[in-house]
């Protein structure tokens, strides 16, 4: 019987179950028997593998995190740690490989289609960091968890007058920041792809304090510096009663969106698709709600998208 693996790696994100549920019944479907590779790429080099039945996936597609679990592999960035890869390649007759996983897994799935291995990368990431596609898998749930996240913090931050400054994932994209903030009515939304000085956000937060409104809620991306510091800024600089959030770990769990469970349902499918008609080293997102792939190395080189429109939209309804 024809084989073909599957894996996830770096950050986990909510969806990347509903993937590798579509993969295996695609797989299956296709003639294949579907290999889970559990650990990242560390599966890979130490024989981590066994074959997915429907009782594996069954239930899971409302899931978050991973059941083939995730990782950093630090050893399949050399060519030694590759070369093991390899060899169980050969020793499991994995025809191909369904990589689901960010920037830094895409580059791992670059290397094993360079090396001759039938490989498909699938986007998932919260940071939604990825050019070649509008929405990463795990974005979507995020968001939205983050946005719920602020109405918490909203109602004891307005029951006391204070203001809250939430600090959320995205490691160097403000995108989760941006999409939460806009749809949870943040005052202020500080974010990496624009720079903007502290002071002017505190004269902000003063000057809705002079007007009567009490309570703001700032969110701040990660990538665009920390909570805490601003926190102890606005103390020193303005008599604004203020917290700090940190969200953390709370963002990246949970039960995926039907959107994520969409997305990934209809990128798995696809890369078990394009491996049966024989294409490999293609990464597969989503454009304009269409399915697209497209070579790795050309969607790496795509620098994310940030829709600064969206900021200043923000920017303007925060004004009144
Ligand atoms: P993400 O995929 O979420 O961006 P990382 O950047 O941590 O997460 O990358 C995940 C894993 O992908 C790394 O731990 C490593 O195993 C693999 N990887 C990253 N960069 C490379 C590379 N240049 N070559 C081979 N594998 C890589
Ligand atoms: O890339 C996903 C992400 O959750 C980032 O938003 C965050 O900066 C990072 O991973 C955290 O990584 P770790 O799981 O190693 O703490």
């Amino acid at each position: 019987m024809k084989r073909i693996g599957v894996l996830t790696s770096g950050g986990d994100t909510p969806g990347m179950n509903a993937a590798i549920r579509a993969v295996l019944k695609i797989g299956i479907h296709y003639g294949y028997a579907v290999m889970g590779v559990y650990h990242g790429y560390n599966g890979l080099i130490d024989g981590r593998i066994h074959q997915l039945q429907h009782s594996d996936v069954d239930n899971m597609i409302h899931k978050g995190g991973t059941l083939l679990r995730t990782a950093r592999c630090e050893a399949f960035k050399t060519e030694e740690g590759v070369q093991k890869a390899l060899k169980v390649i050969r020793a499991y007759n994995l025809e191909g490989i369904v990589v689901i996983g960010g920037d830094g897994s895409a580059r791992g799935a670059q290397v094993l289609h360079q090396k001759g291995v039938p490989t498909m990368l699938l986007p998932g990431t919260i940071d939604n960091d990825m050019g070649f596609t509008d929405y990463t898998i795990g974005f979507d749930t995020a968001s939205n968890s983050v946005m719920t996240e602020i109405y918490k913090i909203r109602d004891t931050m307005r029951s006391h007058d204070r203001v809250g400054v939430l600090e959320v994932m995205g490691r160097s994209s403000g995108d989760i920041a941006l999409r939460a903030g806009l749809a949870g009515g943040a005052d202020i939304v500080l974010v990496p792809e624009k720079k903007r000085d502290w002071s002017a956000a505190a004269d902000h937060l003063v000057a809705n304090k002079l007007k009567g409104k009490l309570t703001s809620i700032v969110i701040m991306a990660e990538g665009a510096g920390s909570a805490d510091d601003f926190k102890l800024f606005v103390r020193n600089n303005t008599d604004v009663d203020i917290r700090s959030i940190v969200l953390g770990y709370i963002q990246r769990g949970g039960q995926p969106t039907a959107f994520d469970r969409v997305l990934a349902t209809r990128l798995g499918a696809r890369a078990v698709e394009l491996l049966e008609q024989g294409s490999s080293g293609r990464a597969v997102g989503m454009r304009d709600n269409a399915i697209i792939d497209m070579d790795i190395d050309e969607a790496l080189a795509m620098p994310p998208r940030f829709d600064m429109s969206l900021l200043e939209l923000n920017d303007i309804l925060a004004k009144f």
